[in-house]
C-alpha cells in the first residue's frame, strides 16, 4: 500500500487539483511539498467550486492538509484562503491544517521584487505571476529567508529584516521602485504571528508517524515538469523543483516513502506565461481548445496558450520526473475534432529528436514533427467507464500510453470529481 504523489507533467494546469481531490477519498493526509500562491487548483464538487492555491486540495474531502518546508507561504494569502473557503463551508483550523515551521515567507517585498524585475525585462519577460516566488526561493537559499518558526522570536525577526532590507532595498531602489520600512514589515509579522503559528509544528514527525502507521500519504505537486527549475523550458520556468523527488525533502520524509507517481497531463498542452512551446497553435483550433477548455489562468485570468498533445515532451517529463502512471484530462476537450495532431519529436538541424533541447535558441527553434489521427464523433464528456468512450477516443489514448512510454491510469472526462474513470489504483502500486 504505497503513497501516492501527483505532479503537472507539462507547464501546469492540467488538473492536478481535480485528480488530487479525487483520490483524497482513499487517502489520509494530503501534503503540499513545492511552490506556493502561484499554483492555482480548481475543485468542481456538485454546485461548488473550490480555488485553492496554498491549502491541500485534500481539505475539501475534509483530510488532513499539510503544508511542507518545500512551499513558500505569503501569510496573508495563506489567512485570505483560509477564510474564503470557510466561507464556503470548509472547516480549516489547526486540526485539519498543519504548516512546516521551517517553511519561508514570502513578504510584501519579494512580490515587489517580482514585478520590478519583470517590468525591467521588459520584452523579455518571464511572464511570472507577480506572487514573490522567485525572490522568496532565493532569500531560503542565500540563507537570509524569515521562517514560520521566526514568528515566536520577535528579536529574530527584527535582526533578519535588517539583513533583508539591505538587500531589497537596494535592489529595488536600483530598478526605481518603492523600498520598505523595518517597523511596517515588523508590526506586520507581528500582527500574524498569533494567527499563524498554531497551525506551525515539525510536520516531519506527524508524517513519520503517519507513515509508521500505515496511513496513506498523498503528495500534491504544483505546477509542473516543464516548469522545474532544472528540468523545464530555462528561464521560462518557477523556482522550485517540482518533480516527484521533490516530495521527499519538500516534506521531510524520505524518499522511499513517495510511492507511486502519477503524473497529470491533458489530452492537449497549454501554457501561461512566456517560453518555447513547440505544439503551440496560433489558429482557430488553438482558439476553439482555449474556448471549449475555458483555459484561463486561475491565478492570472490570462488566456492560457493552447496547443495539439506533445509526446515528446510528456516523455521527457517522465523520464525526469519519474512519473510510473499517467492521468489523462480534459479528454471531452476534444471531442468532435475531425483530425488531431500528437507531437512525437522536434526537427532541429536536419534531424528528428525525442527531447527538447537544452538552449533557449535551440528550444525556440524546435519545430514539432506531428502524427495525425483521426478525431471522434461520439461524446467522451462525463463518461465514467471505459467501456463509455468512442473506439476512436481509446486508440488516441493507447497511442499517446505507447509514445510517452507511461500507461494510462486514470482519465478525467469532465471538471467534475466524480467524471473520472480509474484504470489502475495507483494506491495499489
Ligand atoms: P491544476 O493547476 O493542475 O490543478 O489545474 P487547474 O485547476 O488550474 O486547471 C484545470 C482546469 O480544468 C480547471 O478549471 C478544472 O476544473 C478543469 N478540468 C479538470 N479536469 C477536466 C476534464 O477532464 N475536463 C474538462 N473539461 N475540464 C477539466
Ligand atoms: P498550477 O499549480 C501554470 C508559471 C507562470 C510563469 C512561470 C514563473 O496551477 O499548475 P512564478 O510566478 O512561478 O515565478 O512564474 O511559471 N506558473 C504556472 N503556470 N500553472 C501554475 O501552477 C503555475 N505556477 C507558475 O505563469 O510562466
Ligand atoms: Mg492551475
Amino acid at each position: 500500500m504505497p503513497n501516492v504523489a501527483v505532479i503537472g507533467a507539462q507547464w501546469g494546469d492540467e488538473g492536478k487539483g481535480k485528480v488530487v481531490d479525487w483520490l483524497a477519498s482513499r487517502a489520509d493526509v494530503v501534503v503540499r511539498f513545492q511552490g506556493g500562491h502561484n499554483a492555482g487548483h480548481t475543485l468542481v464538487v456538485g454546485e461548488q467550486t473550490y480555488k485553492l492555491s496554498l491549502l491541500p486540495s485534500g481539505l475539501v474531502r475534509g483530510k488532513l492538509g499539510i503544508i511542507g518546508n518545500g512551499v513558500v507561504i505569503d501569510p496573508e494569502a495563506l489567512l485570505a484562503e483560509i477564510d474564503r473557503v470557510r466561507a464556503q463551508g470548509l472547516a480549516v483550523g489547526p486540526d485539519t491544517l498543519r504548516i512546516a515551521d521551517n517553511a519561508p515567507l514570502i513578504l510584501p517585498l519579494h512580490a515587489a521584487l517580482d514585478r520590478a524585475r519583470e517590468a525591467a525585462r521588459g520584452a523579455r519577460q518571464i511572464g511570472t505571476t507577480g506572487r514573490g516566488i522567485g525572490p522568496a526561493y532565493e532569500d531560503k537559499v542565500a540563507r537570509r529567508a524569515i521562517r514560520i518558526a521566526d514568528l515566536a522570536e520577535p528579536d529574530t525577526l527584527a535582526d533578519k529584516l535588517d539583513e533583508l532590507l539591505l538587500h531589497h532595498n537596494t535592489l529595488l531602489r536600483g530598478l526605481g521602485a518603492e523600498t520598505f520600512e523595518k517597523r511596517d514589515l515588523l508590526d506586520r509579522l507581528l500582527a500574524l504571528a498569533p494567527q499563524l503559528l498554531p497551525f506551525a509544528e515539525p510536520v516531519w514527525e506527524r508524517l513519520d508517524e503517519a507513515r509508521r502507521a500505515g496511513r496513506r500519504i498523498l503528495f500534491e505537486g504544483a505546477q509542473a515538469v516543464m516548469l522545474d527549475v532544472d528540468h523545464g523550458t530555462y528561464p521560462f520556468v518557477t523556482s522550485s523543483n517540482t518533480v516527484a523527488a521533490t516530495a521527499a525533502s519538500g516534506a521531510g520524509i524520505g524518499p522511499a516513502a513517495v510511492g507511486f507517481v502519477l503524473g497529470i497531463a491533458k489530452a492537449y498542452c497549454t501554457r501561461v506565461g512566456a517560453g518555447p512551446f513547440p505544439t503551440e497553435l496560433s489558429d482557430a483550433t488553438g482558439t476553439l481548445l482555449g474556448d471549449r477548455g475555458r483555459e484561463f489562468g486561475t491565478v492570472t485570468g490570462r488566456r492560457r496558450r493552447c496547443g495539439w498533445f506533445d509526446a515528446a515532451l510528456v516523455r521527457q517529463a517522465v523520464k525526469v520526473g519519474g512519473i510510473q502512471g499517467l492521468a489523462l484530462t480534459k479528454l471531452d476537450v476534444l471531442d468532435g475534432l475531425p483530425e488531431l495532431k500528437i507531437g512525437v519529436g522536434y526537427r532541429l538541424d536536419g534531424a528528428t529528436v525525442r527531447r527538447l533541447p537544452a538552449a533557449p535558441r535551440a528550444q525556440a527553434a524546435a519545430e514539432p514533427v506531428y502524427e495525425t489521427m483521426e478525431g471522434w464523433s461520439g461524446s467522451t464528456r462525463g463518461a465514467r467507464s471505459w467501456a463509455d468512450l468512442p473506439a476512436q477516443a481509446v486508440k488516441y489514448v493507447r497511442r499517446i500510453e505507447e509514445l510517452v512510454e507511461a500507461p494510462v491510469t486514470l482519465l478525467s472526462t469532465s471538471p467534475e470529481r466524480d467524471d473520472t474513470i480509474l484504470m489502475r489504483d495507483p494506491f495499489e502500486g
